[in-house]
């Protein structure tokens, strides 16, 4: 095959046939045989040739680490000032929580100034000559090893690492704020919330009342057949929901009431807790939290779509199949004045997943 002098097949091209190539100039070889790139020619920078424009880009660069910096501060600072329930009014998104809108804005911003003080550092700063850097196996040999410990020692020294310390310290510092909010966010699987989720609105008022979430009407007795299954929340959620603009509550006081023949209930979590055999439970399930209304009426089985746990309502909830840990919690009912269903008391335990209650 035609040796071309300044038409050289890759290192690895083995029988490509280079002819093919036409009169293609990829450049030239050097005395190793190796393949050269054309390398445009190299402009200097200004703050290549004026010291007071690298000073001015250093100080732009520190002050791009301080930004970051602060708005990590800021980003902690939201967490423990604003409550879980403030709102803020955002165009376009509507109310939304102040603490994640304010936690998300700056540890967004924090990253944007981080990333940009990193770039114009590397731009402006660091050196800008054009380089090639040829492929060769894996380990190098001691030649090329000792090369690259020298070209490291010379990296870090033209990078203006050690020589800039006011660079050097505002990174540094940047670099130290920015885990601390996501640190800072791990307070939240800590036992707070374990109140939080054992406080519902059924514990409100001593009798609340119930209503069906499709109709929005109050529930009686007389309203649910036996076998027959309706899906219920706390009367007055609609409008803690619109105060608050979060639907955590509805996430935890949602619950299903079911109907079976009184004689039919083997077991409850308290006594006397059904209302001539209706039966409330929550509607979260106590694996992952999703929730259930898929009621089997002959087994009186309750089976999450999910994963398919399955909780016997007929026998306080038990599971009888899948990986759910833990029963379904019972709601307290009875009866008010006018005979509309409503919850005596709240939950005994926590709704949802049962991994609050690890010790
Ligand atoms: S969430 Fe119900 S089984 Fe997993």
């Amino acid at each position: 095959m035609a040796e071309h002098s300044n038409l050289p097949a890759s290192p690895d091209a083995g029988g490509h046939d280079e002819a093919a190539h036409g009169a293609l100039d990829y450049g030239t070889r050097d005395e190793r045989g190796r393949f050269i790139l054309p390398l445009e020619e190299h402009h200097q920078r200004i703050t290549d040739v004026d010291p007071r424009a690298a000073k001015r880009a250093e100080r732009q660069v520190a002050w791009l680490f301080v930004a970051g910096a602060a708005c990590f501060a800021g980003a902690v600072a939201a967490f423990v000032g604003f409550s879980s329930h403030e709102l803020i009014h955002v165009p376009m998104l509507g109310n939304v929580s102040a603490s994640n809108f304010w936690l998300g804005t700056l540890i967004g911003l924090g990253s944007f100034f981080l990333g940009a003080a990193a770039i114009h550092w590397a731009r402006r700063l660091m050196p800008g000559d054009e380089a090639v850097d040829y492929r060769h196996s894996l380990r190098g040999d001691e030649d090329s090893r000792a090369s690259a410990i020298e070209q490291f020692k010379r990296g870090a020294a033209e990078s203006g690492f050690l020589s800039r310390p006011l660079v050097r310290r505002t990174m540094l510092g940047a670099m130290a704020l920015f885990p601390l909010p996501l640190v800072v966010l791990l307070a939240d699987l800590g036992p707070a919330p374990k109140e939080k989720l054992r406080h519902t609105m059924w514990g409100d008022k001593p009798a609340t009342r119930i209503i069906n979430q499709g109709s929005g009407e109050l529930v009686r007795p007389e309203h649910l057949a036996v076998g027959g299954l309706i899906n219920a929340i706390p009367e007055g959620l609609e409008k803690v929901e619109e105060e608050a603009g979060t639907q955590n509550e509805r996430a935890k006081s949602s619950i299903i009431l079911v109907r079976m023949n009184p004689s039919e209930i083997k077991a409850q979590q308290g006594q006397g807790w059904d209302y001539q055999g209706i039966l409330a439970y929550s509607k979260i399930c106590t694996h992952v939290g999703c929730p259930i209304s898929l009621y089997q009426q002959r087994t009186h089985a309750l089976l999450c779509p999910c994963h398919q746990s399955t909780f016997d309502l007929s026998d306080a909830g038990r599971v009888v199949f899948g990986p759910a840990a833990r029963h379904m919690p019972q709601l307290r009912i009875g009866v008010d004045s006018e005979g509309y269903l409503v919850s005596l008391g709240d939950f005994a335990e926590p709704v949802g997943p049962s991994f609050w209650e690890r010790g």
